[in-house]
C-alpha cells in the first residue's frame, strides 16, 4: 500500500522541488493524474469546466462532495485537497468547520481550500485549531467575481499589492499549510513566497513560487480559448473532434461495427 501525502509533506516541501499540483474533478482523470501529482485539487473550477456555470458562485457544497467522492476514489498517492465553494465558509467560524468538517467526513479527502479575503482569517485558525488543514487561495480570487467584475490579474497597484501581500500572510498566521497564488506579476509572487513559511502553490503567478497549479483541462487543450497563463500540453479538444468526426462518418457508411465488434449466435 502507498501512502498518501499529508498536509505537513505539502509543508515540508517549501524552498525545495517545485510541488506538482493539478484539478481533478472525476474517478479516471485521478487516477491517471495521481501518478505524476503530489496533490490533486478538486477545484470549485468543476462548476465552470464540468458543469458549464458562467462563474464558481453557483457551486454548491452538494457539488464539491460528490466531485471529491470521484477523485478520492481514483486518487491514491496524491493529496486531495477540496475547495470550500461560496457562501460556505466565509459567514462564521463555527459554520466554515461544520462544513469543512462535512466535506473530510464524506469524501475522505485530506484538506480543504479557502479563498482568503480579509474577513476568512479567524475562520481558517478555528477550523485548523479543530483537526481540519486548510489552504489559502489569494490574489486574484475567483468566487469575489461579483464585486470585482471579472477575472483580473491583480497586484498591478502599490495598495493592492501590500492588501494581497497582507492576505497572504493572514493566511499563514492562520495556519494554512500552503497558499495558492492566482494571477499575481512575478514580482509580488516572489515576495509573497519569501514572507511566508507555508508553501506557494502559483497559478498565472510565475515560476518563482514553491509549486505550481493549472486547471487540468485547460492544460491538456480542451477549449478553444485559455487564459495567457496556461501552457497546453495536449491538444485534447483536436482528439476528441477527430475521433467523434471518425465514428460518425463509419456509423453513417455502416463500417462501424464490423465483424470483429459484433456477436455471433452460438452454431447448432
Ligand atoms: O478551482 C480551482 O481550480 C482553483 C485552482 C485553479 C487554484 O482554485
Ligand atoms: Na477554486
Amino acid at each position: 500500500t502507498v501512502r498518501r501525502l499529508a498536509a505537513p509533506d505539502i509543508a515540508a516541501r517549501k524552498g525545495g522541488v517545485p510541488i506538482v499540483c493539478l484539478t481533478a474533478y472525476t474517478a479516471p482523470m485521478a487516477e491517471l493524474l495521481d501518478e505524476h501529482c503530489d496533490l490533486l485539487l478538486v477545484g470549485d473550477s468543476v462548476g465552470m469546466v464540468v458543469h458549464g456555470l458562467p462563474n464558481t458562485v453557483g457551486v454548491t457544497l452538494d457539488m464539491m462532495i460528490l466531485h471529491g467522492q470521484a477523485v478520492m476514489r481514483g486518487a491514491r498517492r496524491a493529496m486531495v485537497v477540496v475547495d470550500l465553494p461560496f457562501g460556505s465558509y466565509e459567514g462564521s467560524p463555527e459554520v466554515a468547520y461544520a462544513n469543512a468538517a462535512r466535506v473530510m467526513k464524506e469524501t475522505g479527502c485530506s484538506a480543504v481550500k479557502v479563498e482568503a479575503g480579509p474577513a476568512v482569517a479567524e475562520n481558517i485558525e478555528y477550523m485548523v485549531k479543530r483537526g481540519i488543514p486548510v489552504m489559502g487561495h489569494v490574489g486574484l480570487r475567483p468566487q469575489a467575481v461579483m464585486v470585482e467584475g471579472g477575472f483580473k490579474a491583480k497586484g498591478k497597484a502599490d495598495h493592492e499589492r501590500r492588501r494581497i501581500l497582507e492576505e497572504a500572510r493572514a493566511a499563514e498566521e492562520a495556519g494554512a499549510f500552503a497558499i495558492v497564488v492566482e494571477g499575481v506579476a512575478e514580482g509580488l509572487a516572489r515576495e509573497i513566497t519569501e514572507a511566508v513559511s507555508a508553501p506557494t502553490i502559483g497559478i498565472g503567478a510565475s515560476a518563482g513560487c514553491d509549486g505550481q497549479i493549472l486547471v487540468t483541462d485547460d492544460m491538456l487543450g480542451l477549449f478553444d480559448w485559455t487564459p495567457k497563463f496556461v501552457r497546453r500540453y495536449g491538444d485534447i479538444r483536436g482528439e476528441i473532434a477527430k475521433a467523434v468526426a471518425a465514428y460518425a462518418d463509419d456509423v453513417r457508411e455502416r463500417r462501424f461495427p464490423g465483424p470483429a465488434e459484433i456477436y455471433f449466435a452460438k452454431a447448432g
